[in-house]
């Protein structure tokens, strides 16, 4: 088997504790338990026999998570090692050689590229930047064939920050349903929203959609690599007999620190300081564009853990982060390991002092190659 490789993931692995500023990250800065947990919970966690937990997830902490998804039940979760891992073993139970399936670009490319492994075509539909990053759903509607099993969109979208309209979502799921497809909707951005209102999840709005999602972004605790799944209980089975192969079950520390973060008074705590971060970096994101407009514009996300900048200078984006990498020792990801080139993605996640610092290097970066090109 050819495994398609996975460019974002292996620049992140390699180079992100390499660098001195790591702007690659798209997660919220990582809570510690200290930060969410009394003392006297964490006392009860010191004693915990640290024996393999419930494979599917604690019976709780399903219930927790059905609670979140009106209209299901623990039947309906399946709790995995971070979202990663529901993405893997819902591409990989659900999809065959020969299947097609539309996914919406930029991406993550998780999905894209475990669907090309598996020699499943793949087929695109594009957000718009000339359109602020409005779907081009007619690409959608133009690219179902009898054979497409699966339509997968990123919803807040990893990495535009993109959210639908109500009018979009209802056109995605029409298309789904008039042909019986699939919808797969990663929501692990969810809750890190930029305004007031919390993104709309997919579930519900017809009954073949799957949602995956879990605590590495919007939570900021990525290293509990806690993530779940939520699907009719068809695919929630056929799943967990992928699950069986990949890692048993997700660990029993984890399983039981995100019961604690999922309780009612502390997730919306844990959800608003997200926020409050968010909203200040991007405020200073803002203004540092504004300052480099001859070279820099974006469309400011509106919910999610990264903007999405566009830059007018005579290189790729692969070449742009290795020579900031090697010149600033600054990390942000390229747009075309992204699916989609000229632009770069930076972390808003990250605490403020060090995206003003990666901020000063790359428009230092910028002012030269910008000084460099006049002179050309
Ligand atoms: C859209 C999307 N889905 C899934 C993941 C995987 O996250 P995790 O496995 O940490 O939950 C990421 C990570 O960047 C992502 O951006």
């Amino acid at each position: 088997m050819n495994i398609q490789p996975f460019a974002l993931e292996r620049l992140l692995s390699v180079w992100e504790n390499r660098v001195e500023i790591n702007l690659s990250e798209s997660g919220l800065q990582p809570l510690s338990p200290s930060e969410f947990l009394a003392p006297s919970t964490w006392e009860k966690m010191f004693h915990l026999p640290l024996g393999y937990a419930q494979a599917n997830g604690l019976d709780e902490l399903r219930q927790t998570i059905s609670s979140l998804y009106p209209g299901t039940s623990p039947e309906n979760i399946l709790v995995t090692n971070g979202s990663s891992e529901a993405n893997f073993v819902l591409a990989w139970s659900l999809l065959e050689p020969g299947d097609e399936i539309i996914i919406m670009m930029p991406n993550y490319l998780q999905i894209w590229g475990i669907a090309r492994t598996l020699q499943v075509t793949v087929k695109e539909f594009y957000l718009q930047p000339e359109n602020k990053w409005r779907p081009d759903l007619e690409k959608l509607a133009d690219s179902i064939t009898e054979r497409t099993k699966l339509i997968s969109v990123c919803h807040p979208n990893n990495p535009t920050g993109m959210v639908f309209q109500p009018e979009e979502m209802e056109k995605i799921i029409s298309l789904a349903q008039a042909n019986q497809i699939w919808l797969h909707s990663d929501e692990v951005y969810r809750g890190a929203e930029l305004t007031e209102k919390e993104t709309p999840s997919f579930w519900g709005k017809y009954e073949r959609v799957i949602v995956t999602a879990g605590l590495s972004k919007a939570y900021g605790l990525a290293g509990l690599r806690l993530g779940w799944l939520v699907a009719p209980e068809i695919i929630i089975s056929r799943a967990w007999e992928a699950h069986d192969y990949t890692c048993i079950t997700a660990g029993t520390l984890s399983n039981h620190l995100a019961l604690l973060a999922l309780q009612p008074e502390i997730r919306p705590k844990i959800l608003s300081r997200s926020r409050q971060i968010l909203q200040r970096n991007l405020q200073i994101l803002t203004s540092w564009v504004e300052e480099h407009a001859d070279v820099l514009d974006f469309i400011p996300p509106q919910a999610g853990g990264v903007a999405f900048l566009h830059y007018h200078l005579p290189l790729n984006s692969t070449q742009l982060v290795e020579q900031l990498r090697d010149e600033k020792s600054v990390l942000v990801v390229p747009g075309e390991s992204l699916g989609l080139d000229k632009f770069f993605r930076l972390g808003l996640g990250v605490e403020t002092s060090v995206l003003q610092e990666g901020l000063q290097r790359i428009g230092e970066f910028i002012r030269h190659r910008k000084n460099t090109r006049s002179q050309d």
